[in-house]
């Protein structure tokens, strides 16, 4: 006898199994989900009382445990809103398979509460006229990944077979989020993300190419998640720290201890960005 496997049913069960454990522990009706890049995952101290849950306890989850990430699931109430943070991620590159780069993703949409998720990364800057440090709303992406998590048999439940991807980065919330900012002083960039699968950098050949074609930012994640949450038609805002000058932006190599260290000298204003992006 043929036995035939369904992707669908495996990827319908995995989020099943990872929202029953978090219901068991308490996670009960999140509206936010925060995602945390490298070097930004000290944001997740912000919540008081909090339920937490290590990524190697739910099932499924991949641990997410790269350089600048904790690995952990953060669950409690900021400015009256229930949210959950995912302080770490678990990135294509570390294991080659978009469904367990996603199921984060597509177990907070299992959850019918769930309206928003606030994508956050580092990022290298590949527009000259902006610098290390600042921060970045992204407006829209080019997924150069090589790679879709929406590629097997469609989760009808949850979108379309061909989900439209004109307005994936909401720009009501873009320009609210823009002003907010402004009123508080802080300037926000707008731009385009990159994403490439990782985990080299760039060459400079590479970032030439990504200017060219309209990129103003890459990095090795957000794409992912942002294409699982818009196929399910939630709102979406991306934040990228511009961690560092894309390769061969300057004139000296890419250190990657720079992700970290930018996340710490600019954590007081991404803090605040992330709290007016829950609030919008
Ligand atoms: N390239 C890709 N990903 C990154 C970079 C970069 O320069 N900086 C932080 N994440």
């Amino acid at each position: 006898m043929e036995v035939t496997i369904r992707d669908d049913e495996i990827k319908r069960a995995a989020i099943l199994d990872a929202k029953s454990y978090l219901e068991q522990e308490g996670v009960t009706d999140p509206e936010v989900g925060i995602v945390l890049g490298s070097g930004l995952n000290d944001y997740a101290d912000k919540m008081k009382d909090p339920i937490r849950i290590p990524y190697d306890k739910i099932p499924h989850f991949a641990t997410g445990k790269a350089e600048g990430h904790r690995g952990e699931l953060v669950y409690g109430e900021l400015f009256g809103k229930k949210v959950i943070i995912m302080a770490g991620r678990f990135h294509y590159y570390e294991g080659g398979s978009m469904d367990k780069t996603v199921l984060p993703a597509r177990t907070l949409l299992a959850f019918p509460s769930f309206k928003r998720m606030i994508i956050t990364n580092a990022a290298g800057c590949i527009n000259k006229d902006w610098n290390q440090g600042d921060l970045m709303i992204i407006s829209d992406h080019i997924n150069c990944s090589g790679a879709n998590p929406l590629i097997g048999t469609n989760l009808d439940e949850y979108g379309p077979r061909f989900p439209d991807m004109t307005d994936t980065y909401d720009k009501v919330l873009r320009d609210k989020l823009k002003a907010v900012g402004e009123k508080e002083g802080i300037s926000l960039r707008e731009g385009v993300y990159a994403m490439m699968s990782g985990p080299s950098f760039e060459t400079p050949a590479e970032i030439r190419f990504l200017r060219t074609i309209g990129a103003d930012a890459v990095g090795m994640s957000s794409v992912p998640e942002a294409i699982i949450c818009n196929h399910a038609k939630k709102e979406i805002i991306g934040i990228s720290m511009l961690s560092n000058m894309a390769a061969g932006v300057l004139d000296q190599p890419i250190n990657s201890a720079e992700v970290n260290e930018t996340g710490r000298r600019v954590h007081d204003i991404f803090s605040r960005v992330v709290d007016l992006a829950i609030q919008i």
